[in-house]
Formats: C-alpha cells, sequence, structure tokens
C-alpha cells in the first residue's frame, strides 16, 4: 500500500489525475474504473484540462462506473450517469460505446448486475479502478455489514449515506432509497486501485480503514489485501 498525503485538495486532483494519466499513457487501450461524488470532481477537471492540452488521450480508453441509483432515468441530472456526461464524458474523446454506467432503470435488476459483471470481465477486467471512501466506510454504494465476495448487486442505502448524498437531491423523498453497486469482488480483482479521500471527516474512517481491523463493518478495509492499492489524501485540518 502507497500512502501519498496531499497538501491540498488541488494537490490530491493533480496527483490522482497524474496517476490515471500514467496508465492511459502505459495502456492507450487501458480499462478504467470510474467512480462519482464530490471528491473526483476536481480529478476529471484536471484530466479534461489535460485532454485541452492533447497530454492525454482517451480514444482507445474503455471505463466502468462503480454506481448508479436505481429508478433513476440516465437522462435525469441527479443520475451517475449525468453526473459523468458533465463532469468528464461530454469533455474527452471517450468513445460513446466505450463508457458504461449500471443501469438502474431495467426491470430485471438482476439480470442487469449479472451483465455489467460479465461486460468487465469481457474486457478483461479493470486496470485501474479510481475510489472514494464513504464516512461509514463503504467503497462505491458496498455498505457496512455486506458480504466481501458479493458481485454487482442491489442495495439498500444506508441513512447515513442517504444524509451525505441528500444535498444533490431537493428532499429525502425524492431521493432513490436503493442502488445498483459493483460488488467487492470485482473491485478486489482490479488491477491498481486509487482510493482517493479529502477533508478532515474522512480521517477517521481511513485511519479505520487502512489500519484497522478487516472487518464487513468498515468495506474499505478489505483494500489492505490489495497487492496493487494507491492512496491520495488530504485529510489535514488544513487546506
Ligand atoms: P464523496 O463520496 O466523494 O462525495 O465524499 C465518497 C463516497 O461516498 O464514496
Amino acid at each position: 500500500m502507497k500512502i501519498i498525503h496531499a497538501k491540498s485538495y488541488a494537490d490530491l486532483s493533480r496527483k490522482a489525475a497524474n496517476i490515471i494519466s500514467a496508465q492511459v499513457i502505459l495502456k492507450p487501450n487501458c480499462v478504467l474504473g470510474l467512480a462519482t461524488g464530490s471528491t473526483p470532481l476536481g480529478t476529471y477537471k484536471q484530466l479534461i484540462e489535460w485532454y485541452n492540452k492533447d497530454d492525454i488521450d482517451f480514444s482507445q480508453v474503455t471505463t466502468f462506473n462503480l454506481d448508479e441509483y436505481v429508478g433513476l432515468d440516465p437522462a435525469d441530472p441527479q443520475s451517475y450517469h449525468a453526473y459523468m456526461r458533465e463532469n468528464l464524458f461530454d469533455h474527452v474523446n471517450l468513445r460513446k460505446n466505450a463508457v458504461h454506467v449500471p443501469d438502474g432503470m431495467v426491470e430485471d435488476l438482476a439480470d442487469a448486475c449479472k451483465r455489467y459483471d460479465a461486460l468487465i470481465q469481457s474486457h478483461g477486467g479493470i486496470d485501474l479502478q479510481l475510489l472514494g471512501i464513504g464516512k461509514n466506510g463503504h467503497i462505491a454504494f458496498n455498505e457496512p455489514g455486506e458480504a466481501f465476495e458479493k458481485d454487482t448487486h442491489i442495495v439498500t442505502l444506508e441513512t447515513s449515506t442517504l444524509q451525505a448524498n441528500r444535498r444533490f437531491f431537493g428532499t429525502e423523498e425524492d431521493m432513490p432509497k436503493h442502488a445498483i453497486t459493483m460488488g467487492i469482488r470485482m473491485i478486489m480483482q482490479a488491477k491498481k486501485i486509487l482510493l482517493i479521500a479529502d477533508g478532515e471527516s474522512k480521517r477517521d474512517i481511513l485511519n479505520k480503514a487502512l489500519y484497522g481491523p478487516i472487518s464487513a463493518q468498515v468495506p474499505a478495509s478489505i483494500l489492505q489485501l490489495h497487492p496493487d492499492l494507491t492512496v491520495v489524501c488530504h485529510v489535514e485540518d488544513k487546506t
């Protein structure tokens, strides 16, 4: 495990973007696992900036996102489909058919989960997986207490997750209570993992995840067993 302490959020974003950029340079047809949330926004912004300077080329890259809310149309501005379009996909030369976000609108969700895993496997698995960490230790939407060996599946979101993400929705009633998420088994199969954490509010959970016992109560703690984990964090009081 490599832990890189960033000086600021901007520094974290540049460092994370550098690692992703290096992956794309070393393997132009790589498979990237992508995350949503507040933390990756600066990373995506930096990647777009470098793309505009012709420093990074996504033309051969394939991407798979970690999760999506159940019941939100991909056109819904709160969906993770929309987040990805707005914050990355619409601004770089990723091919339209090379970007994948789980579909939370299909009738047969169990089948959609199986197909998502099969599609990732058919691309040879994920080369570099970008991850955030929830305040409750979740990675993607794998909430505390879930089995580590799960594949893509449907989850009921924890109250703390609903509260953390409520800021993106009008009212709590508007918020989907379920999500489709890549499972920990697939995340752990990624060849490399890049975990990013920003802000004082992530300090305790990051310590538990990286140095505490490996426990399903802290889903991110399983990452201690990954052979190629890089953590870029900015969890100091000062910004
Ligand atoms: P955040 O979310 O980047 O918005 O803090 C992280 C997560 O819940 O995985």
